[in-house]
């Protein structure tokens, strides 16, 4: 459920018309909604009531502008980081130490090094040089490395192959039957402290099955491991639950489904959960508002026309990177309804949000909005084209801010630098 309504014919973020925000700041502009995200922790944290007092730990990939994170931290919520980048975004954002997880399976020493200055819960280590690499950079500085490894469970999650992460084929974690060895291995390393496991099989899921499949192996690894005599606290079982795109598709498991079968199948384990929901949280919360700039009418057998928009894949690329399917709404619909391809304007065939879309009937000046695009929507976006970076807004009630603003050319090209054997020249 989000809060991106039609009221009096008009949509409204919360109680925010869409079009004040589009008069003030222009299109293409994100808009994101306190209340939805708000609403989205709650509902993730009730459904996981009966497990304690697990750790959630919000994947910052997901969208890491300070303000979503500044409310998130309000929560309560830790994070999911893979990057110093996020490390510092988080901490500046509130975020306690002691609710941080790292993972990723690229830390460098840099990296390590910051989180052991400023403390975390652990780090998820990908492979055994990792851990290596991290004994040597904790030791140095007289510090202990609490760690974890992901483990690499071997099932195929389902989903599209550019976000599925648990097949032995994929990049990340230990795999499954060497896992034990890393453990034993690491136990004897200085600087680390083996804490926990982890294990995140892929994003967008829309089936339990391979969840509970992943589970039940780390569920035994830590039967074996403890009878090894390791000590084991904590259990991340990453993100991944999967968010409604599609109203004409069935709806993915509620995050209640997803907590009564973790809690049937952690049940005897004995262990402080962890969680890392990204998409969950925020992608209901965000809309990309934008402008149609012409209608284009289109040629060959079908003739559908085009709806050409001032947003583009650079803005969103999860159209043209994943086939990713977003709900296209007029934000003050005229009543008739059209089948249309909607395209921006960027130079590549690519650059098409939906093909043969049945959708409200617009017309040139009319805003839209495309749906569910809080998550790995502006912070996958790009200056292609040279298009200045999506501004962001933030709604809370009545209320509204920038909360990124709209670049401007002028400082995109500051930022580039002549060698000197160019300067002058022009
Ligand atoms: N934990 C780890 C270790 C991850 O790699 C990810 C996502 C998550 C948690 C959060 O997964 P979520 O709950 O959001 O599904 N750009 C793609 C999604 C990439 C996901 C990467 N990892 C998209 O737009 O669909």
């Amino acid at each position: 459920m989000d809060h991106f309504h039609i009221n009096n014919g008009v949509m409204h973020c919360e109680g925010v018309a869409l079009p004040v925000i589009a008069e003030a700041v222009g299109t293409p502009v994100y808009v994101y909604s306190t209340a939805t995200m708000q609403r989205h922790v709650r509902v993730f944290r009730d459904a996981l009531v009966k497990l304690g007092d697990p750790l959630i730990a919000f994947a910052v990939k997901a969208n890491p502008n300070a303000a979503v994170l500044a409310t998130l931290a309000r929560e309560g919520i830790g994070a999911d980081v893979v990057s110093g980048g996020e490390y510092r975004r988080v901490r500046a954002a509130g975020i306690p130490a002691e609710r941080i997880v790292f993972s990723g399976v690229g830390k460098t020493e840099a990296e390590m090094a910051l989180a052991l200055q400023g403390g975390l819960c652990q780090f998820n280590v990908e492979s055994v040089d990792e851990a290596q690499m991290l004994s040597r950079v904790a030791n140095d500085m007289g510090r202990t490395a609490p760690i974890a490894f992901r483990i690499n469970p071997d099932v195929q999650a389902g989903t599209h192959a550019k976000i599925s992460t648990g097949g032995a084929r994929n990049k990340f974690g230990v795999p499954f039957g060497d896992a034990v060895a890393a453990y034993h291995l690491a136990r004897a390393l200085p600087g680390l402290a083996v804490q926990g496991i982890a294990v995140h099989i892929g994003s967008q899921l829309t089936n339990l099955t391979p969840l509970r499949d992943a589970f039940d192996k780390v569920g035994s690894l830590i039967a074996e491991l403890r009878a090894a005599g390791h000590v084991l606290t904590l259990a991340d079982l990453g993100g991944g639950l999967g968010v409604p795109y599609d109203p004409n598709l069935p709806e993915p498991p509620s995050p209640e489904d997803y907590g009564r079968m973790v809690a049937e199948v952690t049940g005897g384990w004995d262990i402080r959960l962890a969680f890392e929901p990204g998409r969950l949280i925020v992608a209901n919360a965000g809309i990309l508002l934008s402008e149609v700039i012409r209608m284009k009418p289109g040629a060959g057998p079908e003739a559908t026309p085009f709806v050409v928009v001032d947003a583009a894949m650079n803005d969103l690329m999860r159209p043209s990177l994943y086939d990713a399917w977003h709900g296209i709404d007029a934000v003050t619909p005229r009543g008739g309804k059209m089948v249309a391809n909607v395209v921006g304007p960027v130079c590549e065939s690519g650059d098409t949000f939906a093909t043969d879309r049945p959708m409200d009937a617009v017309e040139a000046g009319d805003l839209v909005v495309f749906r569910t695009a809080g998550a790995y929507a502006a912070t996958m976006s790009s200056t292609y084209n040279s298009r200045p970076l999506t501004p962001e807004v933030m709604v809370d009630g009545g209320q509204w801010a920038v909360v990124r603003p709209r670049r401007d050319i002028d400082a995109m090209l500051k930022d580039e630098v002549l060698p000197a054997w160019l300067a002058g020249s022009v």
